[in-house]
């Protein structure tokens, strides 16, 4: 989270995955000044661990100073679907860890797209 490149909102957001052989690696927001390009904590965790060649995940953490922490938006649900569908999505708040919420991506995103 601290790592965030967050100038325009300046809300960081962090994000760890859990790998199915216990790495774990982390992510955070990268926001650009042509603003929809920013990317989210999520999908750059994602990404870092797909590239580094992991395939199989447990479980992603994300968090940001939030009551009740940040909730995934539509496009890292699908993101998640497509590449992490039975994880555990862990959620809290960063100034109250202790609570955490969790949640399956199949709740998060029913009936995803996923192939054609
Ligand atoms: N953001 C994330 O990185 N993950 C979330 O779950 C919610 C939103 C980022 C995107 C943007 O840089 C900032 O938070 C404000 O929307």
């Amino acid at each position: 989270m601290e790592n965030a490149v967050a100038p325009y909102s300046k809300f960081k957001v962090g994000a760890a995955i859990l790998t199915a052989d216990g790495k774990i690696i982390t992510g955070a927001n990268v926001e650009s000044a042509s603003y929809g390009l920013t990317c989210c904590a999520e999908r750059v965790a994602l990404f870092k661990a797909l590239t580094d060649g992991h395939r199989n995940f447990e479980a992603i953490a994300i968090t940001a100073p939030l009551e009740n922490g940040p909730m995934p938006c539509g496009a890292c649900r699908q993101l998640l679907a497509e590449y992490a569908w039975d994880i555990d999505v862990w959620v809290f708040d960063s100034r109250n860890p202790e609570k955490i919420r969790k949640f399956k991506v199949s709740d998060l995103l029913p009936e995803p797209f996923k192939e054609f």
